[in-house]
Order: C-alpha cells, then sequence, then structure tokens
C-alpha cells in the first residue's frame, strides 16, 4: 500500500461489527437454546474463522454477508477434521474453553502468527477443571481432550486476558457449582455483558472477581453488533491528527473496557467527545465526534504515561497511541506492557522499527516504549509484520508524514478491518 499525506478526514461513518464482540456473539448462539440472529457481524477474517469452526462442529450457521443466523445445539458433534483458528486468538483460546467440557477431542491449528502464540496461560485453568490439552511446548496446534464433567474452579489470571477469563467461563457453563476467575486489572467484559444479555448471570464484584454459577443455559435471540471501536481508533487518532477534520462515527461501541483510548487521546489535546445511545445486550452503542485542530493545551505529566491497569483497556490501541505519542508535545511513554510481544507480531519491536524508519526517535524498553515527540515525520519503507493493527496504525502515521510511504504486507487488515483503505479513502480530503 502506497500512502501521501492528507489535508484532513471529513465525514461521518458507520464500521462493521466489533470483532470481539461477534466471535462471542458466534459461540453463544451455538451453545444456546433455539436459534439465534447477529446482525452487523464482523467482516474480519478472523471472524469468518470462528464461523468455520462451528460449522465443523456440526453447528447450523448460514450467513448472508453481516447476517449470521445460528441454531443452537445441547451438544457439539466430533469434527472429523482439524479445527483452522488462522490468525485469530480469540478463536483458538476461547474455542478451547467451549471444547473443554465436549466429550471428544479437537484439534485447533493456525496460521504461523498463531502458531507461535502462547497458549499455556489457557491449558492451566482449564486442565485445573479437568480437560487435558496436548500442545507444542505450550503453542498451537493443540489437541482439546474435553470431559463431560468439566469441574469448577476458582482461578487468579497470572497476567489479565479477555480471552482466558472467557475460555474460563465458557467452560463454566457446564460445570455444576461456582466458578469464579479474578483478575488485576479489568480486561475488556463482553462475554460477562453477553451471557447476562443471552440469560446467564454472571456477576463481577469491586475486586474484579467474576462469578458465574454453573450448570447455566444460555437462551438464544437477535442481536445487533456494535460498530467496532477498535477500528474505529485509526479514523479517531488520523482526525486528531489532522487540522480542520471533522469526523463522526455512529453505531460505534463504546464499552468503557475497550473507549479508554479517547480518555487518552483526550489528555492529549484531542477534541472527541461520545454519545451514548442505545444498549444490545448489555453493550452501550453511541456516536464519536471528533475535531482535528492544532492543540495548544498542557499536557499533565502523569497523562504521558499509559501504564498499569489502563493497559488492558488500551491493549490493541497501543500502537496507534505510540504513532500519536510522535506527535505529542514533549512525547510519552508506554509501561507494563509486555503482553504487546505476544500478540499477531512482536508489537513493541515493530512499532519501534517503523516509527525509526520515518524518523520518529523512539526508545523500545522491555515492557514499553519511550516515544518522543513532536516529530515531523517522513515518508518510508515500512513492514507490516503480517499484522493488521501495524499495518493500520502506520497508515495514520503515513497520513501526517511528508513524502510517500509504502507499507509491505498491508493486506493483513483484513484480519479484523477488509473495509478499512475503501473507508478511509471515503472520509479522505487531499
Ligand atoms: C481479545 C482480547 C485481547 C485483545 C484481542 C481480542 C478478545 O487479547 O488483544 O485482540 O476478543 O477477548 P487478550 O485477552 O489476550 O489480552
Amino acid at each position: 500500500m502506497k500512502l501521501t499525506r492528507l489535508k484532513r478526514i471529513a465525514g461521518i461513518l458507520r464500521l462493521p461489527g466489533d470483532k470481539s464482540i461477534s466471535h462471542r456473539a458466534a459461540l453463544i448462539a451455538s451453545l444456546a437454546s433455539g436459534s439465534s440472529r447477529i446482525n452487523n457481524y464482523s467482516t474480519a477474517l478472523d471472524c469468518s474463522s470462528t464461523l468455520d469452526c462451528l460449522r465443523q462442529l456440526g453447528v447450523e450457521v448460514s450467513r448472508n454477508e453481516n447476517l449470521v443466523d445460528i441454531v443452537g445445539r445441547t451438544q457439539l458433534q466430533r469434527p472429523d477434521s482439524p479445527l483452522n483458528c488462522g490468525n485469530s486468538g480469540s478463536t483458538i483460546r476461547i474455542i478451547s474453553g467451549v471444547l473443554a467440557r465436549q466429550p471428544f477431542s479437537s484439534l485447533l491449528t493456525g496460521d504461523e502468527s498463531l502458531s507461535s502464540r502462547p497458549m499455556g496461560r489457557v491449558i492451566k485453568p482449564l486442565e485445573l477443571m479437568g480437560a487435558k490439552i496436548d500442545s507444542t511446548e505450550g503453542k498451537p496446534p493443540l489437541t482439546v481432550h474435553g470431559v463431560k464433567e468439566i469441574r469448577p474452579i476458582s482461578y487468579e489470571l497470572p497476567v489479565a486476558s479477555a480471552q482466558v477469563k472467557s475460555a474460563i467461563l465458557f467452560a463454566a457453563l457446564g460445570a455444576s457449582g461456582r466458578t469464579q476467575v479474578k483478575e488485576s486489572s479489568l480486561s475488556r467484559d463482553h462475554t460477562e455483558r453477553l451471557f447476562n444479555g443471552f440469560g446467564v448471570n454472571v456477576t463481577t464484584s469491586k475486586d474484579l472477581t467474576v462469578t458465574l454459577d454453573g450448570p447455566a443455559q444460555l437462551v438464544g435471540g437477535e442481536i445487533t453488533i456494535p460498530g467496532d471501536i477498535s477500528s474505529a481508533a485509526y479514523f479517531v487518532a488520523a482526525a486528531m491528527l489532522l487540522p480542520g477534520s471533522e469526523l463522526t462515527i455512529e453505531g460505534v461501541g463504546l464499552n468503557p473496557t475497550r473507549a479508554e483510548f479517547l480518555s487518552v487521546l483526550n489528555s492529549w489535546g484531542a477534541q472527541i467527545s461520545t454519545s451514548a445511545v442505545t444498549h444490545e445486550r448489555n453493550e452501550p452503542i453511541g456516536t464519536i465526534e471528533v475535531r482535528g485542530q492544532q492543540s495548544n493545551s498542557i499536557i499533565n505529566e502523569a497523562d504521558r504515561r499509559v501504564e498499569k491497569s489502563k493497559i488492558p483497556s488500551v491493549i490493541d490501541e497501543l500502537p496507534l497511541l505510540a504513532v500519536v505519542g510522535s506527535q505529542v508535545p514533549g512525547g510519552i511513554e508506554i509501561r507494563d506492557a509486555a503482553e504487546l510481544r505476544h500478540k499477531e507480531s512482536d508489537r513493541l519491536k515493530a512499532t519501534a522499527i517503523n516509527l525509526r524508519r520515518m524518523g520518529g526517535e523512539v526508545e523500545e524498553l522491555e515492557d514499553g516504549l519511550k516515544v518522543f515527540g513532536p516529530t515531523q515525520l517522513r515518508g518510508a519503507a515500512l513492514d507490516s509484520f503480517g499484522d493488521h493493527r501495524i499495518a493500520m496504525a502506520f497508515t495514520v502515521a503515513a497520513l501526517l508524514a511528508d513524502g510517500e510511504t509504502e507499507i509491505a504486507g498491508a493486506n493483513c487488515v483484513n484480519i479484523s478491518f477488509p473495509e478499512f483503505f475503501q473507508l478511509l479513502d471515503s472520509v479522505s480530503i487531499r
């Protein structure tokens, strides 16, 4: 993908359905009583991987573009070939929880990137619940040997992770007794909200302990998936950084465990406002409005640091925040984010390499990045490292840069957001 500077961003957007919520809605519908209809299902390749796996497990799934109809089953069917999770960490980890309580064994595979990602974090609690999971030194492929009599557990997550929390909660649906999962910082809570929205009571206490009493039966129904706020982030950042921009994003998910980057950007001088309008099965949906302006506001020193309990709620936006940080007077620092080394790529390394190629000044730390700013970025030859979020974050960087930027392997945006470049074009003023 070749990109050059933009004058500004202007227009009104509606985005495809949220990737995280789509995975969960499809899994819930497959296990629920009755049939379910999912409107605005994510167009991400990752979410197609989830549907493909469910079909192989005997679930009746019909899809017409973004409309997905699913007939739930009380028991899944033994797959007769490996379940290919593609690039999707959410698919492999959360489905492992579903398979842990099916009375058969399933083989889960993935692409090269997924095959290098750590699975011990999901294997450990699911084995404590009674399943047995074979891996290659803690990495995929995984063979999940499910058991009918899965046990409830009380488990403290060593690293806050919505995927692991969700795997445990999906397994807990089949366990007789109380399952509790405790996190140190709150990760995205879509599973909790949707379980409550589809008939299974889940509570979260002040100390971030999530409780589910099993066995519990989900009840099918209809849902419209909110627009993906993590996809919105790239447009919001571009509009913030290009003076004169005026952008409205409608129908977008505003779950607080996902929307934290908006507050971070506002603390860095952005003019972003949100208005919540409706809820879909407990998920808030609303509008984001952004005005681009040259900011002269003074930035609070504490706000320059993105760290600790904030990290899980901005986890997918951190490469983008680093790009924005290169424009912030006095720069920014990201800490406590070693998790980024275990995403679709090593996102700390990939971000540092690309920013430096564009003339940015960055220090790569073990658990974060120190980004100096403001820097006038210059066009450069970049690599997506096969990682959709790196490709999109550096597309935003390219829109501010002098000269031309070329991003190799930019078609990996299809993993989460196939319409990205087309929608960007529709709001670009050159
Ligand atoms: C996701 C959770 C996050 C996030 C990923 C999607 C989910 O991963 O990075 O893109 O849908 O639950 P972790 O839970 O492993 O941090």
